[in-house]
């Protein structure tokens, strides 16, 4: 049976199938509902740091009787004793799990022995692959407050060029009709992709309808950037923040570098839904599970 379900990227993703994704994510979150445990596991395989979806996919697990079963770094693993990816993955797929999660860097390629794998394999940020569950749950905190993304406006900040968070919301964008344009420093820019700019901040935020400041993404630069002076010319502050709409949304999706990105009053700023879309993670992502068991996405 050749690979056929699980999630990559957004590339092909319809927005009926999106909005399939969102409904049943709605629901789960408004009836709470949960799966009685199945006896079978999802292995989480996270070699890369995270703490909000690889907490989330394994709530996620949880509530849909599925046992995660986490590999949190290479070590400890067999990846330390030069164990190839494939066999990895193969041997991972040999104890039957029911979905393999993946967090990794650009190291861990799959693709040329994606088609032999007859399990599910989903994204939770993957080198340039994206981060498409994060797009979905940003998305879908949206949805929920505006029933449309059509024709809306999302304005990016920051590190767009190394963030794979953006590359996934290009990819959602074109799905689901909203329009992105950025604010950044040139060396932040995308060089494959053209976006509109804006060359003033104030003249992006009058603009949007939301805004979301990306983390700095450190661990991809060639050359060491000076986070001591980047909010007063590039990050969001409560200065800055008057320049938006009283019911724009201000939005980022993790971890955030106060004092870089966004400054500390940004917390306290009504419009900002941050810990929002944290909360959606949960239930976009036990969506996708039941989905992705379900054979239907
Ligand atoms: N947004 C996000 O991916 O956060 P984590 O790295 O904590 O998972």
């Amino acid at each position: 049976m050749p690979h056929s379900s699980g999630l990559l990227g957004l590339k092909s993703a319809s927005k009926d199938k999106i909005f399939e994704l969102f409904q049943l994510a709605r629901h789960l979150k408004e009836s709470g509902e949960t799966s009685s445990p199945r006896g079978q596991s999802a292995v989480l395989l996270f070699l890369e740091p995270s703490t909000r979806t690889r907490v989330s996919f394994e709530m996620a697990c949880f509530r849909e009787g599925l046992h995660p079963v986490l590999i949190q770094g290479r070590m400890g693993s067999s990846l330390e004793k030069d164990e190839s990816y494939e066999d990895t993955f193969l041997n991972l797929e040999a104890m039957n799990p029911a979905v393999i999660v993946v967090r990794a860097n650009d190291d861990v390629d799959v693709s040329s022995f994606l088609k032999r794998l007859k399990i599910p394999v989903i994204n939770a940020g993957w080198g340039v692959r994206g981060h498409p569950t994060q797009a979905l749950l940003d998305a879908f905190t949206l949805w929920q407050k505006w029933s449309s993304l059509e024709g809306k406006k999302l304005l990016l900040l920051g590190d767009i060029r190394h963030s794979r968070v953006a590359s996934s919301h290009f990819e959602l964008a074109h799905a689901l009709g909203y329009e992105i344009r950025a604010f950044a420093p040139k060396d932040f820019l995308p060089s494959d992709i053209p976006l509109k700019t804006f060359e003033q901040m104030s003249d992006g935020l009058g603009w949007c309808d939301a805004v979301m400041a990306l983390r700095t993404q450190k661990e991809r630069h060639r050359v060491p950037m000076d986070a001591s002076s980047f909010n007063e010319s590039w990050g969001l502050n409560a200065r800055q923040a008057r320049h938006l709409r009283k019911d724009a949304l201000v939005m980022h999706p993790g971890p955030v570098h106060w004092g870089t990105e966004l400054t500390t009053e940004i917390k306290e700023d009504s419009r900002s839904i941050i810990l929002d879309q944290v909360e959606s993670g949960i239930y976009i992502r036990q969506a996708l599970l039941r989905m992705c068991q379900a054979g239907t996405w």
